[in-house]
């Protein structure tokens, strides 16, 4: 018993701890209240094997018609004509989206981990798990973008079976329409990781990936799209391919999917449906005031010629001031919490002390601060990293605005999803 309320006391503690900080980390984000209760509703304890209305397992008639909503909702949302709610996070909804258009041997073009590309683009990761032969892409330093022209010719002359875009460092954009022609040329699938800015295309507040020529878009479902962790896979297939892509995630990657995550999935997508405009659109607007903020304070925000995002993120060099590793963990002391990051010039082999950070707003957003309160933020950023004033009264400082800013808004009920909540 002692065990069971040490464990207990960990989760409570971690709950006041984010409650009471700035939790800017860019991937994750905190739902709405009927969502959370699904996580604790029976669905958790069931197993659902195959498609609505073809399972392996009896009792599945309530779970049948959530399954059913989530695969309506989620293409009236990203309007489009394939959907996957049965993968059960990011990382595996590229590995099966790997598996179905690619076999071992065959070369993926990709970005490299400094330029902002997610492991499991890497030879590393699962790219590597499949046998995939991984070609990064040219990457040009001013438009902090993929070489387009460059990544052309590479496209035509390596003959890729998949064209993989997407990071997570995601600042601006990717130049979908034009890899897409070339995919076309030697017969690739565009695969776009959109594990990040799920959300800002929910709400139409980024490129459309399936309309500018990507064939599938990938997902998590917890990032600036505000539901439970897992993942999701969209696209415009024929039937061929949809049968390639559902059966590489049942039977190939998972057995039962998650069906407790699948009812939150369901409830997120409905308020998405909603809310998903008003919610992106302020958490753009959020990055910009934030990142122009910490621009006039000093700060080296990457991307200043381009207005410096146009997502949920923010990107900041921190090397002057000591580097990503230090700087983050004494903004954690102070109760901000973000994470150091690669940024595009610095050695993807040396990834443990790099020169920046790595910022989203997302979260804050979602518990309603707006622009003013985005410039504050920033303040107390410059307090902690440049005055390096005392961590303990900066940490005051944010308890204080945190104080105002915990209910969740954006969906039907609102909460405070940092309140522990005992059952027992
Ligand atoms: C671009 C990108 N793809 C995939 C993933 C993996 O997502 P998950 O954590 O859901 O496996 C991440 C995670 O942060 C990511 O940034």
């Amino acid at each position: 018993m002692d065990e069971v309320m040490d464990i207990r006391r960990m989760a409570m503690e971690n709950n006041d701890l984010f409650g009471s900080s700035l939790p800017m980390i860019a991937s994750e984000n905190v739902m709405g209240p009927i969502a959370t209760e699904m996580l604790i509703s029976d669905f958790e304890h069931r197993y659902a094997e195959g498609k609505p209305g073809e399972r392996y397992y009896q009792g599945c008639r309530y779970v049948d018609e959530v399954e059913r909503k989530a695969v309506e909702l989620g293409l009236r949302l990203f309007a489009c004509g394939y959907i996957n709610v049965q993968i059960v996070s990011g990382t595996l909804a590229n590995l099966a989206a790997f598996s179905a258009f690619a076999q071992p041997g065959d070369v993926m073009t990709a970005l490299d981990t400094n330029a902002g590309a997610h492991i499991s683009h890497q030879r590393i990761g699962a790219a590597g798990i499949r046998g995939l032969k991984v070609v990064h892409y040219p990457y040009d330093m001013e438009s902090l973008n993929i070489d387009v022209d460059a990544s052309v010719r590479l496209i035509r002359e390596e003959k890729p079976k998949i064209v993989l875009l997407g990071q997570s460092l995601f600042l601006f954009p990717l130049p979908v329409r034009e890899l897409s022609e070339a995919a076309r040329e030697v017969g690739a699938k565009v695969i776009y990781d959109g594990a990040h800015v799920l959300g800002l295309i929910a709400g139409k507040r980024f490129q459309d990936p399936l309309k500018e020529g990507a064939d599938v878009l990938t997902g998590s479902t917890h990032k600036t799209f505000p539901g439970p962790q897992g993942g999701i896979i969209l696209g415009n297939l024929d039937e061929k391919d949809a049968k390639r892509m559902d059966s590489a995630v049942f039977p190939g990657l998972v057995s039962n999917h998650h069906l407790h995550r699948l009812a939150a999935l369901a409830v997120t997508l409905a308020e998405e449906v909603h809310f998903g405009e008003a919610y992106a659109d302020q958490i753009v607007r959020n990055a910009k005031a934030f990142a122009q903020r910490m621009h006039e304070l000093g700060f080296t925000v990457l991307g200043e010629h381009m207005g410096f995002t146009q997502s949920h993120q923010i990107a900041i060099d921190v090397k002057a001031l000591g580097g990503g590793t230090e700087i983050a963990d004494l903004l954690e002391r102070c109760g901000i919490i973000v994470n150091k990051n690669m940024l595009p010039y610095d050695d993807p082999k040396k990834p443990k002390n790099p020169s920046g950070l790595r910022i989203g707003v997302q979260e804050l957003t979602r518990c309603g601060m707006r622009e003013r309160e985005m410039e504050r933020v920033a303040e107390l950023f410059k307090e902690a990293a440049m005055d390096r004033k005392d961590p303990v009264v900066v940490r005051k400082e944010v308890n204080e605005i945190r104080r105002g800013y915990r209910r969740v808004r954006y969906c039907f009920n609102e909460w405070d999803p940092y309140k522990y909540v005992k059952l027992v």
